[in-house]
């Protein structure tokens, strides 16, 4: 008997089949959402939120893109990590817009697409120094609720679900291997033409790992109501898939 499965494809490449789903992405899309999405690096955050934004309407914000804009600032000022005066001096003169459009992220550090400045390694192994600072967090938490406030967002980052939006709709807690994780940043940088190694890779991977998951201020934790998605051996449209099975099934759709 053949099945009648419509494929769709969403505008960034994942084909999926979404017929049978229909009703229940209906059904979901008139329900106002806040979707926070935590975990480790490369760990598949940013494209499922990604995805599960093209499909359901919601705006994609990554926090991440925010810690490393205000890193960046420092760095090009030259401001002390350690001189708390200088850092809240600092954060009063940074403003910072993401956008998403047509599959492609900008972030805007004072009115200048920094998008590529802020993927670079330079920032990535900075950007844990900079993101265990009370006053940073504080600066970019107070933002973040604001993006959030009218519901309709899906925001990835570490400390969505536990801090920024406790109270969010649905939390997902997303894992995956180091070594799966090494690999694919590795090939995000290579197609973005960013220069770095294999090792170096790694090792920024495990020591942010380290500095986001035992900082003093909102640690990288999983939330208590986060559903867990190991993201280790499945392809993009099964991560989709995955995870929406997950949201319909806590929402008794
Ligand atoms: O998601 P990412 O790898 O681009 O994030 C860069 C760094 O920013 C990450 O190592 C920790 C920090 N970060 C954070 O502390 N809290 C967030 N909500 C998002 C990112």
């Amino acid at each position: 008997m053949k099945m009648n499965i419509n494929p769709f494809l969403l505008p960034n490449g994942v084909t999926i089949a979404l017929q049978f789903l229909k009703d229940k992405l209906d059904k979901l899309k008139s329900i106002p959402l806040v979707i926070a999405i935590d975990g480790h690096a490369s760990s598949g955050k940013s494209t499922l939120a990604t995805d599960l934004g093209e499909i359901l309407k919601l705006k994609y914000l990554d926090s991440g893109a925010m810690y490393r804009a205000v890193t960046l600032y420092f760095l090009e000022q030259n401001i002390d990590f350690n001189d708390n005066h200088a850092i809240e001096c600092a954060l009063k003169n940074i403003s910072i817009d993401l956008e998403y459009e047509s599959n492609k992220k900008s972030t805007y550090l004072n009115g200048v697409n920094v998008e590529r400045q802020i993927r670079g390694m330079d920032v990535s192994n900075n950007v844990s120094k900079i993101a265990r600072i009370s006053s940073v967090r504080k600066f970019l938490v107070h933002q973040l609720r604001i993006l959030g406030k009218s519901k309709g967002v899906i925001m990835d980052g570490r400390d969505i679900g536990s801090v920024v939006f406790p109270n969010a709709e649905i939390k997902f807690y997303v894992t995956a291997s180091m070594d799966e994780r090494a690999n694919r940043r590795f090939a995000e940088l290579q197609s973005k033409n960013i220069e770095a190694s294999p090792e170096t890779v790694r090792q920024n991977l495990e020591e942010r790992d380290k500095i986001d998951s035992s900082r003093e201020d909102s640690p990288l934790i999983m939330a208590q109501d986060a559903m867990i998605l190991d993201t280790t051996f499945l392809n993009r449209s099964e991560q989709l898939q995955s995870a929406l099975k997950l949201i319909f099934n806590k929402l008794g759709i």
